[in-house]
């Protein structure tokens, strides 16, 4: 079963040898983990290669962070999006709830009114976006801030639900990125989407340690094991793959 759907790199070393091999394609995944985990990293490595090595363009997202500080952060790992942007091969798209307009803050309107229509309203911004640049890939970061405006877990579920069957009806392969911190209650998304790979960042004696968990991968063998992780200048890599299925 594993061979016969197509996949895609994620362009992060050493994690599709334990994924059978990359994404399926045309599928969400959720990667989840606390502050400074590597989940924005991981959703921008993604986009980069497949933008560079693979000619797939790709979407970004933010509601959270402003474009110029992604981009800026992004060259310090050698990634130069302006070019990639100006290729058309990557649209980023800043969808946070308050930006600076003319001195003052504003609040966007459209995708932070209440229950039910951010979804509808959201999933219109990406399909546009998704057909400018004919992406394959696309990356949310994240989806907790527009979670966190749901008091009804129902409709929050059938808002998400219908946002990601319209974007794996398009065929992307998404990346949804979110919170999630070790005590923390299951996030919704993640029995909405077809996998989740938790990033952990845990104290380990006197440091610091990182490391990438493939939690649920819908009909694909998987690595069970907790493997080892480092950002450096080059971005993210898993250090030593123990397992290939
Ligand atoms: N060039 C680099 N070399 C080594 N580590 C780096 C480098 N750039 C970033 N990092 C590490 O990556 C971390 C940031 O990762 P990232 O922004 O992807 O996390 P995040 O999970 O998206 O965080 P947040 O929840 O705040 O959005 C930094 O805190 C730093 O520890
Ligand atoms: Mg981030």
């Amino acid at each position: 079963m594993d061979s016969t759907y197509s996949k895609i790199k994620t362009g992060i070393p050493g994690l599709d040898s334990i994924i059978s091999g990359g994404l399926r394609s045309g599928r969400s995944i959720s990667v989840s983990g606390p502050p400074g985990s590597g989940k924005s990293t991981f959703g921008l490595q993604y986009l980069y290669s497949g933008a560079k090595d693979f000619d797939e363009p790709g979407v970004f997202l933010t509601m959270s962070q402003n474009i110029d500080d992604i981009k800026n952060e992004c060259k310090s790992h050698g990634w130069d999006y302006d070019v990639l942007i100006a290729e058309e091969k990557i649209l980023m798209i800043d969808a946070r709830p308050f930006k600076i307009q003319d001195e003052l803050i504003g609040k966007d309107d459209s995708l932070y009114r209440g229950e039910q229509l951010p979804f509808e309203h959201l999933t219109k911004l990406l399909l546009s976006g998704i057909k400018r640049i004919e992406a394959k890939r696309l990356v949310i970061d994240s989806l907790t801030i527009l979670t966190m405006q749901y008091s009804d877990k129902f409709y929050m579920r059938q808002g998400l639900q219908g946002m990601i069957q319209a974007l794996e009806n398009f065929g992307v392969t998404s990346l949804i990125l979110s919170e999630h911190s070790e005590n923390d209650e299951i996030p919704i998304e993640w029995f909405v989407t077809s996998g989740i790979i938790q990033l952990h960042h845990t104290r380990k004696e006197d440091t610091m340690e990182r490391t990438l968990q493939v939690t649920k991968m819908r009909g694909v063998k998987h690595s069970e094991q907790i493997h080892l992780m480092e950002i450096n200048s080059d971005g993210l890599h898993l250090m030593h793959p123990r397992l290939t299925p």
